[in-house]
C-alpha cells in the first residue's frame, strides 16, 4: 500500500479511517475485496488460502497501525490465545490471572490439570504478588482492566519486571483497546485482541488477533496459525475492517456514557459498589491515570438485591440487552456469576455492563425501569 510511513504520523482517529486500503490507481477500489479464494496461481508470496489473503492483510495492516508490530488474524480471540499457548513447551511455567476473562482462565486450568503447563495463578492487580511469581516462568500472561472486576494491572511495572527476568509477556488488550493503551510500547512481546469486541464493534462476528514486534516470534505464531488452522473467514475480516473505521468515535462515545452512568450508579442506594477506573473514588483510578489514556466503557456494579432480583433486573431492560459479550454499539449487561466457569471472586450480585453508544438518558431510564421491574428499592 506504500502509505505506512505517513500513517504512522497520524492520530488514531485518522489511522482507523486510512489504514488497510488498497494502493491508489485509476478506478482502483477504495476498499479491499472480500477475497473468496482457497486457491491462487502458482508463484506468489501467499500460496494458499489458509496462509493468507488480501482481506486479512488489510485488517492485519490496520490493527498493526493501531497496536504497533505486525499482526496475525485468527478465527476468534480464543484461537489467538490458544496459538500463543501452543508455542510453549510441555511443562512450561506460566503466570496468569486467577480471576481474568473466564475463557482464558478455563483454558489455563485445563492445561494445568493435564500437566501440559504449570500455571501460577495470581492476582494480577497485586503487583508484588505478580512480580514474585515471575522467577522461572516462560510466559507472563496479562489482561488489564481485568474482566469482569475491572481492576487495573500496573502494566508498565509488571511488563518491565517480566522482561527483566527474561520472560515472554503477552497482554490481552481487548477491554482497554489501543485508544487507551499500547502494551507493545510498554515492552510486551504480544498483544492479543478479541476483534469480536470493540475493534469490530457491532456484535456481528467472531475474530481474534495477535500483534508482535518480534520477527522470529511472528514467524512462529504464523506457523501456529497455518498448521493449527484456526483461520478467519474473509467475509468476517471485511466486516471487521468496516467496523474498525468508526472505532475511535464509538469508543469515545461509549466511554463518555460509561463515566456518566458510573457516576449515577455510584450515587444510587440500590447499588453497593461500582467498579469503574474512571471514577475518582475507584481504588485503581490513580494507577489508571498514570499510564492509560482513558478508562474504557465497561462498568461492573454490585446490586443490593437477591440473585433472583438481579437476574430479573438484567432480563427486564428494554434498551440494554441481557447477553454475554461486550464492545458493541449496543449496551449489553449480564449477571456474570450465572456462568459456572466465572471466578468465585466475582460477587453473585455483580452486573457486568458493556456500555454502548445510545443516548445516556435513555440508558439511565432503562436502568431505572429494570430496577423497578425487579422490585429493587
Ligand atoms: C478479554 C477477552 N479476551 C478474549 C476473549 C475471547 O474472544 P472471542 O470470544 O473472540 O474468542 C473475550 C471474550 O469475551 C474477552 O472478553
Amino acid at each position: 500500500m506504500g502509505q505506512e510511513a505517513d500513517l504512522e504520523k497520524l492520530a488514531l482517529e485518522s489511522k482507523v479511517v486510512a489504514a488497510g486500503r488498497p494502493s491508489k490507481q485509476p478506478d482502483g477500489a477504495l476498499n479491499p475485496p472480500i477475497a473468496l479464494n482457497s486457491t491462487f496461481h502458482e508463484g506468489g508470496p501467499v500460496g494458499y488460502g489458509r496462509y493468507g489473503n488480501e482481506t486479512w492483510s488489510a485488517l492485519e495492516q490496520a490493527i498493526s497501525i493501531l497496536e504497533g508490530g505486525k499482526t496475525l488474524l485468527f478465527s476468534s480471540g480464543m484461537a489467538a490465545i490458544s496459538a500463543v499457548y501452543s508455542l510453549l513447551p510441555e511443562g512450561a511455567v506460566v503466570v496468569a490471572a486467577n480471576n481474568g476473562y473466564q475463557g482464558t482462565t478455563t483454558l489455563l486450568k485445563k492445561l494445568h490439570e493435564s500437566e501440559k503447563l504449570k500455571v501460577r495463578f495470581v492476582n494480577l492487580a497485586n503487583t508484588d504478588e505478580t512480580i514474585a511469581a515471575i522467577a522461572g516462568a516462560q510466559l507472563l500472561y496479562l489482561e488489564s482492566p481485568i474482566n469482569p472486576l475491572l481492576e487495573i494491572v500496573d502494566l508498565p511495572k509488571v511488563i518491565k519486571a517480566g522482561k527483566a527476568a527474561g520472560c515472554g509477556v503477552a497482554v490481552d488488550n481487548t477491554l482497554a483497546t489501543p485508544l487507551i493503551q499500547n502494551p507493545l510500547n510498554l515492552g510486551a512481546d504480544i498483544v492479543i485482541h478479541s476483534v469480536t469486541k470493540y475493534l469490530s464493534g457491532h456484535s456481528d462476528l467472531i475474530l481474534g488477533s495477535l500483534s508482535t514486534n518480534d520477527a522470529a516470534l511472528y514467524a512462529r505464531l504464523e506457523q501456529a496459525r497455518r498448521y493449527g488452522g484456526a483461520i478467519a473467514g474473509p467475509f468476517e475480516a471485511w466486516i471487521a475492517l468496516r467496523g474498525l473505521r468508526t472505532f475511535s468515535l464509538r469508543m469515545e462515545k461509549s466511554q463518555q456514557n460509561a463515566l456518566e452512568l458510573a457516576k449515577r450508579l455510584l450515587a444510587d442506594k440500590r447499588v453497593s459498589k461500582v467498579r469503574y477506573p474512571g471514577l475518582p473514588t475507584d481504588p485503581y483510578h490513580g494507577l489508571a491515570k498514570s499510564f492509560m489514556k482513558g478508562f474504557g466503557a465497561m462498568i461492573s456494579f454490585d446490586v443490593n438485591a437477591s440473585i433472583d432480583q438481579v437476574d430479573l433486573m438484567c432480563d427486564s431492560s428494554k434498551l440494554i440487552t441481557n447477553a454475554t459479550s461486550l464492545g458493541g454499539v449496543e449496551s449489553i449487561w449480564e449477571r456474570r456469576r450465572k456462568w459456572a466457569t466465572e471466578s468465585v471472586t466475582v460477587p453473585e450480585n455483580l452486573i457486568r455492563f458493556s456500555v454502548g453508544i445510545e443516548n445516556v438518558d435513555d440508558l439511565w431510564a432503562d436502568i431505572e425501569f429494570a430496577f423497578a421491574a425487579a422490585k429493587i428499592k
